[in-house]
């Protein structure tokens, strides 16, 4: 059976899980080119990219999933976070509500963009990622990079912007690839699409009406 819109409860197959692991390994590969820091011990890094991408293609459920996988080989000592880093450690140091944000990112950017029975427009995926790789997940980074550094809430706030620009051209970098998947390889959200109505009758379109 499909993935289609509304039918989430169904159990995940072969297919399913090879899609995941893809996209944990997508997540995992942007993590090469590295990471640096700015303002503080939280990278600049292109793995929020993937977890956009994850979100965005997998949907809420199988998005978070890939993220839930790429962090659980983390914990278990993989060096798959941007610099080569892995281990527990990762989870309590200051870039922790950031990475384990990602999986609430994935689920809330699959929600939005996956929201209607139509194909995803380029403002609803605009939105989805916005929302869920950007504002859900500093929701997550910055009261647990406020805790682990005893920096205040809204100093630690003020620092986060830094990353407000990269994650916004993040934001527009996954926008296009969702939208170009859309047209040249539909079968990677693995959905059936319900044609948009038209305003007006078939005929009136025709006839320019
Ligand atoms: C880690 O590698 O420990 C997690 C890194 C989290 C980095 C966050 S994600 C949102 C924001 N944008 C970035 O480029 N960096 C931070």
């Amino acid at each position: 059976m499909r993935d289609d819109y509304r039918s989430s409860r169904r159990a995940l197959d072969a297919t399913d899980l090879a899609r995941v692991a893809v996209m944990a390994a997508t997540i995992a590969v942007l993590g090469l080119p590295g990471s640096f820091s700015v303002l503080g011990a939280v990278p600049i890094t292109a793995q929020s990219l993937g977890v956009m991408l994850a979100g965005a293609i997998l949907g809420p459920r199988l998005g978070a999933l890939s993220v839930v996988v790429l962090l659980a080989l983390t914990a278990t000592g993989l060096p798959l976070l941007a610099g080569g880093r892995g281990g527990l450690g990762v989870f309590v140091g200051p870039s922790a509500g950031y990475a384990i944000g990602w999986i609430a990112a994935a689920f809330v950017i699959g929600l939005i963009v996956h929201a209607t029975p139509y194909k995803p427009t380029v403002w609803r995926t605009a939105l989805g990622v916005v929302v869920g790789g950007i504002l859900v997940d500093y929701a997550f980074g910055i009261p647990v990079q406020s805790l682990v550094t005893r920096l205040p809430l809204g100093e630690t706030a003020l620092t986060s912007l830094v990353f407000v620009p990269g994650d916004l051209v993040k934001a527009v970098l996954a926008t296009l690839v969702v939208l170009g998947l859309v047209r040249a390889y539909p079968r990677a959200f693995r959905r059936t699409w319900q044609p948009r109505k038209r305003r007006g009758t078939d005929d009136q379109v025709q006839a320019g009406r």
